[in-house]
């Protein structure tokens, strides 16, 4: 699970957007969901592009599969897309918020085409389905 910019913030952020569950909850949530699915989880947060582009060459080979809330990366970063298509794993974008809904330039993702699906809108359910779809694609059975 791979936490981009400003999610760090999550609780105090712009709580009317973002909800008032900090990522430390979320996490632990996610956690819960982990062991309930049967998979191995890593969490990781970077507010640096090049540390997320890291984090996701880093995942070729150790992990079956990757989820991603790129934050406001998710509006710009071809280093970030680029390195999702480059490594190949199924990966599932989330977002708290339904950036199909919100500001124009919130409304594309250029992560979204090396995505397999994207889940956003539920908060931090978002997640949960984020990575109830991310275990089943690494499960060759589905
Ligand atoms: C976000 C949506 C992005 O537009 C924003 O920049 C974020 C959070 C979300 O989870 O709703 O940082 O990815």
């Amino acid at each position: 699970m791979i936490h981009g910019p400003n999610l760090n913030l999550l609780g105090r952020r712009e709580p009317e957007v973002y909800g008032t569950a900090t990522l430390e909850e979320v996490d632990r949530r996610l956690a819960e969901r982990a062991a309930a699915l049967g998979v191995e989880l890593e969490t990781v947060q970077s507010n640096h592009e090049g540390e997320i582009v890291d984090a996701i060459q880093a995942a070729a080979g150790r992990f079956d599969a990757i989820v991603i809330n790129p934050g406001a990366f998710t509006h710009y970063s071809i280093a970030i897309r680029d390195a999702l298509a480059a490594v190949g794993l199924p990966a599932v974008e989330v977002h708290l918020s339904n950036i199909a809904a919100r500001e124009p330039f919130r409304r594309r993702s250029v992560i979204a085409p090396v995505c397999r699906g994207t889940v956003a809108g539920f908060g931090p359910l978002s997640y949960l389905l984020g990575l109830e779809a991310a275990a089943a694609l690494a499960r060759p059975q589905g």
